[in-house]
C-alpha cells in the first residue's frame, strides 16, 4: 500500500473509533450485539447488524436526537410499569409438547372478522415522523405488505387521509381515537376516519383528562403541557353517548382491571384492548399478563363473549405466545415499530419478519400447529402473584 493511502486508512480508522460510542443497553437482554463499529447518528446496516427488536431499539438510540429517543422510550414516573412490561415474560414458563406434527402451520387469524396473516399488530403511537420523514406511511405500507393490522394514532404526524392513502389496495386498518373535550373535533375526526376507510376505532380510555408524568421526556421540555385536550369528565354516560357518534365498531383501549373488562362486556362492546399504554400513564399499573390472568380468575366469561387484545413490552415471539395463551386474540407492538421506522418501510418490514419468524418457530417448538389451539395449558404462571388474592 502506498504511504499516502496507508496514512489515509489509519486516519479514517482513528476517526471512526473516535466517533464510535459506547451505548447504554438499558438492561436489555444481551444477545451479543456489537456496536463498536457504529457511529453516532449513522444508521447501522439493517441486514447484517439487526437480528431482533431489541437491536432496533439500540439502533434508534444511536440515531435519533436524544429528545426524540426519550419521547418514544419514556414511561411514567419511576417506570416501574414500563420495566414490569418487559420483565413479566421471563416469569412465565412455556410448555412445549413433543410428538406433535408441526409440518403444516397456521398463524393467520381474524380480528373483528377481518383476515390477517398474523395475530400481532402495530399499535397506535403518536409522532412517527420523529423517526423518519415518511412517518406513519412506512408503518401502513409495511403492515399492508405483511398482511398485518396497523392502527394509527390520532396524534400521528400524517393526517388520517394520508395514512389511509399509504395503505395497500384492500388493506384493512383500524384507527385510534381519544375522547376530546372538544366535541366538534371528535365528531369531525370520527367522520374522517370512517370516510377514509378505517374499519374500527381503538378508543383510548386510560388517560382521559390527563397524561402520565413522563420525567425522562420532560427533561427535554417535552410532555410538560398537562392540557391534553382530553375530556376529564368521561364516564359511563359519556361512553354511551360516544357510541352514538359513529357506526364503526368501538374497542375500548387501556383496560387494566377485570371489573372494567366485565363492564365493557356487559355494555356489548365487540372487543377490549388490555393495555397500560406502554407504562406511560399510571406507573404501578399491572402488566397485561397479570390483567389477563385476573380476568380469567374473576370474569372468565369475558373471553367467551368478546375478543380481547393486549400489549405492553412485547419484544419476542414468545411474549406474544404468552399473551395469546392467556386469552388474547391479538397482540400489539408499540415502541418496536417506532424504533424500526428509523430505516423507514424496510426497517418496519424487517421488524415484522424477524418477529414473525420468532413467533412461528416458537410455536413449532411448543408443538402448536394452529395459533388458535393456544390456551392456558401451554403456560405455567406459578411465579406470578395473582392480582386478586383469594
Ligand atoms: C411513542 C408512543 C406514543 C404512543 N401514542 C399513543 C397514542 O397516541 N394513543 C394510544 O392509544 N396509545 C399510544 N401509545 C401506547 C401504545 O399504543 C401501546 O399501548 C404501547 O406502546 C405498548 O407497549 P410497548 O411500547 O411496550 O409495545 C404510545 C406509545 C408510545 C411508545
Amino acid at each position: 500500500m502506498r504511504p499516502t493511502l496507508f496514512l489515509l486508512s489509519v486516519l479514517s480508522g482513528c476517526l471512526r473509533s473516535a466517533l464510535a460510542v459506547w451505548i447504554d443497553m438499558e438492561g436489555l437482554p444481551d444477545t451479543g450485539l456489537n456496536t463498536s463499529s457504529w457511529v453516532t447518528g449513522v444508521l447501522p446496516d439493517l441486514t447484517t447488524d439487526i437480528w431482533d427488536l431489541n437491536d432496533m431499539q439500540i439502533a434508534a438510540k444511536n440515531v435519533l436526537a436524544p429528545k426524540y429517543y426519550a419521547s418514544y422510550r419514556t414511561g411514567a414516573l419511576n417506570e416501574f410499569t414500563y420495566q414490569a412490561n418487559l420483565n413479566i415474560y421471563s416469569k412465565v414458563r412455556l410448555n412445549g409438547f413433543s410428538f406433535r406434527d408441526v409440518s403444516n402451520m397456521n398463524v393467520a387469524t381474524t380480528i373483528l372478522g377481518y383476515n390477517f396473516s398474523q395475530p400481532f399488530f402495530i399499535a397506535p403511537a403518536a409522532d412517527a415522523g420523529h423517526a423518519n420523514k415518511s412517518a406513519e406511511a412506512s408503518l401502513a405500507e409495511a403492515a399492508g405488505k405483511a398482511g398485518i393490522l396497523y392502527a394509527p394514532s390520532i396524534s400521528s404526524t400524517l393526517s388520517i387521509e394520508k395514512i389511509a392513502a399509504a395503505g395497500q389496495p384492500g388493506q384493512v386498518m383500524f384507527h385510534q381515537e381519544y375522547i376530546w373535550a372538544n366535541k366538534t373535533r371528535l365528531v369531525d375526526e370520527l367522520h374522517r376516519i370512517k370516510a377514509s376507510g378505517f374499519k374500527a376505532i381503538f378508543l383510548t380510555v386510560d388517560n382521559t383528562g390527563i397524561n402520565g408524568i413522563r420525567t425522562r421526556s420532560m427533561r427535554f421540555n417535552d410532555d410538560t403541557d398537562t392540557d391534553t385536550g382530553h375530556a376529564a369528565n368521561f364516564d359511563l354516560q359519556s361512553l354511551a353517548a360516544f357510541r352514538n357518534l359513529t357506526t364503526l365498531p368501538i374497542v375500548p383501549k387501556g383496560i387494566k382491571t377485570w371489573q372494567d373488562a366485565r363492564t365493557c362486556m356487559e355494555l356489548g362492546f365487540p372487543a377490549i384492548y388490555v393495555s397500560n399504554h406502554g407504562g406511560r400513564v399510571l406507573d404501578g399499573a399491572p402488566t397485561s399478563v397479570e390483567v389477563l390472568m385476573d380476568i380469567r380468575q374473576n370474569a372468565p366469561e369475558v373471553f367467551d363473549n368478546m375478543e380481547v387484545y393486549a400489549d405492553g413490552g412485547v419484544r419476542r415471539g414468545t411474549d406474544a405466545i404468552i399473551l395469546l395463551a392467556l386469552g388474547a386474540r391479538a397482540v400489539g407492538l408499540g415502541r418496536p415499530a417506532m424504533f424500526a421506522n428509523i430505516w423507514g418501510e424496510p426497517g418496519v418490514s424487517r421488524m415484522i419478519s424477524l418477529f414473525a419468524q420468532e413467533f412461528y418457530t416458537s410455536l413449532q417448538l411448543m408443538g402448536v400447529s394452529d395459533v388458535h389451539a393456544l390456551n392456558t395449558s401451554y403456560v405455567n404462571t406459578n411465579q406470578i402473584v395473582p392480582l386478586t388474592l383469594s
